[in-house]
């Protein structure tokens, strides 16, 4: 994929902008009862997406194969699956079939993760 290290930290800046958001509303509305579906955005969108992006741009060779794109689309549904069934859970809505697929892609896109990683020794 193009610019992928530009379209990991875009996502992830968004996803941090989304937790912080959440984060300013539980101080000023005095609630914490969504503060682990902040947590998750946070760490699982801002923190790791991030991180992601840094390591293509340490790696450059990997970030134009196929399986990079396919990389980018898991993680940011990931983040999104898990996030909003989290939410969706303590609103008491249900959530869990979310929860669940979003689990599975949060593991799938660490497993791509580490085999392109792996392939930067090959390149
Ligand atoms: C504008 C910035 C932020 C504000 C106002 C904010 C506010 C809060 C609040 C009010 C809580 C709930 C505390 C409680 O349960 O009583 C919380 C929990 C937490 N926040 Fe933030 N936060 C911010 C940014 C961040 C960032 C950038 C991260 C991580 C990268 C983060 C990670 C966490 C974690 C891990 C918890 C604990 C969640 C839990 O135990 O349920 N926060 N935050």
């Amino acid at each position: 994929m193009k610019n992928l290290t530009y379209n990991f930290l875009i996502a992830a800046i968004l996803y941090g902008l989304w937790g912080t958001l959440m984060g300013a509303w539980m101080v000023f509305a005095g609630e914490s009862y969504l503060s682990q579906v902040h947590a998750h955005i946070n760490l699982v969108g801002w923190v790791t997406l991030a991180l992601f992006g840094v390591f293509y741009h340490i790696y450059p060779s990997v970030s134009e194969l196929k399986l990079a794109a396919v990389h980018f689309w898991t993680a940011n549904l990931s983040v999104l699956t898990l996030n909003i069934g989290l939410w969706m859970f303590f609103e008491q809505q249900g959530g869990f079939l979310l929860i669940r697929a979003g689990t599975v892609l949060v593991l799938l896109s660490f497993l791509l993760f580490l085999v392109l990683m792996c392939r930067t020794r090959a390149a």
